[in-house]
């Protein structure tokens, strides 16, 4: 194992230190091709920093990132789990900055903290893309972002309450709201909560009685669901901010004697779409999933054909996402891999 280490690191080195010579520019569609080919074979090295694997969600993202820059294209692709700790991101960071990588390519935990190291990457001439979370650091210390817009994603979700409540008569009854939080400081908490709470303001009968962070997992979630079912004995509508807090919140219910989903005591609002959330939406136990996309990793692969081939690339890139409710989530349905 350590051997085996010693090897890809050696191997790393080796790659990294070469200029390229011949830089034949490729049309971005060409996504099959190698980044581009080069005299001497050099290949492309990217130190991936991921956050962990504490969802469905973020395995996929792993996945189709892993996908995208393949060997196959020209990458050598480094990859390090930083199991939910912001330190470990920053010491992933710095060492590929030793191992003079090509790009570092970084899916922030938190909004906060991003400075000094991107800074470090900045002198060490390393360009940064940021990958699904964003940051609150100054934007000329990374190159591009490619995510998703959670602000939309949470503002998806109180229009999908609204025009419920309008179906049913209700949109001027009192409904008593919990919300199950993912990673405090997230940008992907931070803009569902947000964009959440820009719609339910305009509804003074919408009461959010609580939030709390399940920390985007199923155990977590499930326990912060225990406690509000304990607390509040009249709960109308969980806004869950991911798939997996949500198959914990609806064990909670369950085994409070509650029914959940369509026509159920409680409604579910999820975040995601990942297929085992969206057969429970088929099913109707969960009335509406607004999808975040993980398929990310081909957005990347263009970002760094275009960079390679010294053209400009945006600030920012927004995979596109959907909302699924047991209306249209069928036809989708099989087409999901994750
Ligand atoms: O940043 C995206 C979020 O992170 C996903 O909603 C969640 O499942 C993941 O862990």
């Amino acid at each position: 194992m350590v051997a085996a280490l010693a090897a890809a690191m050696a191997a790393v080195f080796l790659w990294g230190c070469g200029a390229f010579q011949d830089i034949r520019p490729q049309a971005e569609e060409a996504a099959d091709e190698r980044i581009y080919i080069q005299d001497n074979g050099e290949m492309v090295i990217v130190g991936f920093s991921q956050i962990g694997s504490e969802s469905i969600w973020r395995t996929a993202n792993t996945n189709s990132i892993q996908r995208a820059l393949t060997k196959e294209r020209g990458y050598f692709l480094i990859t390090d789990n930083a199991r939910q700790k912001q330190e470990n991101q920053i010491k992933a960071i710095r060492r590929y900055i030793s191992q003079r990588v090509d790009y570092i390519v970084l899916s922030p935990i938190t909004e906060s903290g991003w400075d000094t190291v991107l800074e470090e990457a900045r002198e060490a001439g390393i360009p940064v893309i940021l990958a699904d979370r964003c940051v609150d650091a100054d934007a000329s210390l990374y190159t591009t972002w490619v995510g998703t817009d959670s602000f939309q994603e949470g503002e998806k979700a109180g229009r999908w309450l609204e025009e419920n409540l309008k179906e049913k008569n209700r949109l001027y009854e009192d409904i008593n709201i919990v919300i199950l939080q993912g990673t405090p400081g997230s940008s992907a908490e931070r803009g569902r909560t947000e964009g959440f709470a820009s719609v339910a303001s305009r509804y003074g009968n919408w009461h959010i009685l609580d939030c709390q962070s399940g920390d985007f997992t199923t155990a977590k979630g499930k326990e912060i669901m225990e406690q509000f079912l304990a607390s509040y004995p009249d709960i109308d509508v969980v806004v869950s901010q991911n798939d997996d807090m949500t198959f914990g919140a609806m064990e909670a219910i369950a085994e409070a004697g509650l029914t959940m989903g369509v026509g159920g005591d409680i409604a579910l609002i999820s975040f995601d779409a990942v297929k085992e959330a969206l057969e429970l939406v088929r099913k109707g136990k969960i009335n509406v999933d607004i999808e975040c996309n993980p398929e990310q990793g081909e957005y990347i692969h263009r970002v760094i054909q275009k960079l390679e081939q010294g053209l400009a690339v945006e600030k920012a890139y927004e995979v596109e996402e959907m909302v699924f409710t047991y209306r249209n989530v069928t036809e989708y349905l099989d087409k999901r891999t994750y």
